[in-house]
């Protein structure tokens, strides 16, 4: 994968940018045929959540948990100390958060949700209002599942696939600042999720968030970050952002820790391990309610839902995700599968974000309707075809409201996600190949029907059937 010469301001003498780690464990792929693959499916009732991950050649289902650790998480697995209070491994975590994220109070949970859980029981309830620039499906569970309203203020472009704005992700100041002139007594808290995942991986700037953390103040109403993308939302702050250029990545994530008042986390994603994550707050109160909460159902809070190896994974992680080679890596090889597919004719959601690329299946399938679910037709073919799976974000996804009735969502999106430091280029070479294979006969593909679904999260466990029509 190749950029500009010395666009890196001149560190790097050539132009290809190469993984930097070697392959030290390797785990085999099960090659399939197409034949297997649409029997797994039809088996799975059309829903790849529902596949034996065996029988998946490549996995772009998430980005979450699904990383290769390095050599030094490993030796801090080996080194992990299990007493239940006060371990030497709950320390190296505390450390390695509060260097980055000076909050007062740390609160490590099993993963995001669960910190996100515990969060809205303290806060939320009937009447109240969460803004987020776009909340994420188990955000928006977690904050509806209290009686209180998740509420999306993302920023115009961020809703139109083919805008080339270079901070998508940013939040609308003008009508978060109506709405908390409005209702600022109901808000118990605003969001804003770094990088916006729902929305196509875009990034905030650090403009963008200091006004929102001005309006927030303005109405003592704290700020929080869903801060799972820190890194790369930081990376891309020091590529786009005036004045940002020459600044260590470390002292980018400080500065938008500085502005906010907490954040939820998932160590998952940019905490490079594969369970984890942690809730951290300024107030002691709040943290003191949360910290009660955390013992009915993660643990005590040396600890929370984590085992004493994990912390020390996350604590090391933390350490390697703000290193610029590997950000610099991270950012380019995610632009290169996306830059691929523009290239190929392949309609995706611009610029690339930072950890998937967004294939817009509404304006490759024009022909299915949004409720017979194009991304879902998408997602099955790319599985079928190549052994690839993918993420529905669209009307699957979003399309159930909580009083039962269905709606088209705002974008019928598929998600490449890329697990980090797992695949290498001739793999993402391959999905270049399989998607435009797929791109090429998009006229030939159908929509599906639901056949059975729950009440809330349905895409997790909903069956699908091809639409009749
Ligand atoms: N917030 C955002 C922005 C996320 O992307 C996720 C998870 C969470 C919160 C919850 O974290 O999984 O550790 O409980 N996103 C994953 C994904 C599942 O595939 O994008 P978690």
């Amino acid at each position: 994968m190749t950029q500009p010469r010395a666009a890196d301001g001149g560190a790097m003498t050539f132009r290809t940018i190469i993984e930097p780690f070697r392959i030290h464990s390797v785990e085999p792929l099960r090659i399939t045929t197409v034949g297997e693959r649409g029997r797994a499916i039809r088996d799975a009732g059309f829903n790849l959540f529902n596949l034996r991950s065996e029988d998946v050649l490549i996995d772009l289902l998430t980005d979450s948990g699904t990383g290769a650790m390095s050599r030094d998480q490993w030796a801090g697995v080996q080194r992990g100390d299990e007493s239940y209070a006060g371990s030497p491994s709950w320390f190296r975590f505390l450390e390695s958060v509060q260097d980055l994220f000076p909050f007062r109070h740390v609160i490590p949970t099993h993963q995001g949700r669960a910190a996100e859980k515990i969060l809205f029981t303290a806060i939320g309830g009937a009447g109240k209002i969460i803004p987020n620039n776009t909340h994420f499906d188990t955000t928006r569970a977690n904050v509806e599942f209290t009686g209180a309203e998740a509420v999306d203020l993302v920023i115009a472009e961020g809703l139109d696939p083919a805008s080339t704005h270079p901070f998508k992700g940013n939040m609308d100041v003008g009508r978060l600042d109506q709405l908390l002139e409005a209702r600022g007594a109901d808000v118990p808290v605003v969001f804003v999720t770094i990088t916006n995942n729902s929305g196509g991986g875009q990034p905030v700037s650090l403009a963008n968030l200091t006004a929102v953390s001005e309006i927030c103040h303005r109405h003592r109403i704290p700020l929080f970050l869903d801060a799972c993308r820190f890194a790369e939302n930081a990376w891309f702050i020091r590529e786009r952002e005036p004045g940002q250029h020459d600044r260590d990545v470390r002292d980018i994530v400080r500065d938008m820790a500085a502005l906010a008042d907490g954040m939820t986390m998932s160590a998952k994603k940019d905490g490079l391990a594969n369970i984890g994550g942690w809730l951290a707050l300024d107030d002691d109160a709040l943290a003191e309610s949360c910290r009660n909460l955390l013992i009915l159902t993660e643990g005590f809070p040396t600890y929370g839902g984590l085992a004493g190896r994990d912390l020390e994974a996350i604590a090391q992680g933390l350490r390697e995700v703000v290193d610029h080679d590997y950000l610099r890596y991270r950012i380019r090889s995610t632009a290169y599968l996306g830059d691929a597919l523009i290239t190929a004719g392949v309609p995706v959601v611009r610029p690339i974000g930072g950890h998937a690329v967004y294939l817009d299946a509404r304006a490759l399938l024009p022909h299915i309707p949004p409720l017979e679910y194009p991304g879902q037709s998408l997602a099955v073919a790319l599985y079928e075809t190549g052994g690839i799976r993918s993420c529905e974000i669209g009307t699957v996804m979003f399309g159930l409201r909580p009083d039962g009735t269905e709606h088209a969502a705002p974008l019928d999106l598929v998600r490449l996600a890329i697990p980090r430091r797992t695949y290498t280029q001739s793999h993402v070479d391959y999905v270049i190949e399989v998607c435009t294979d797929v791109a090429g006969r998009a006229s030939s593909l159908r929509g599906y029907r639901i056949v059975e679904q729950p009440r809330a999260l349905r895409h997790f466990t909903a069956r699908f059937a091809p639409a009749e029509t």
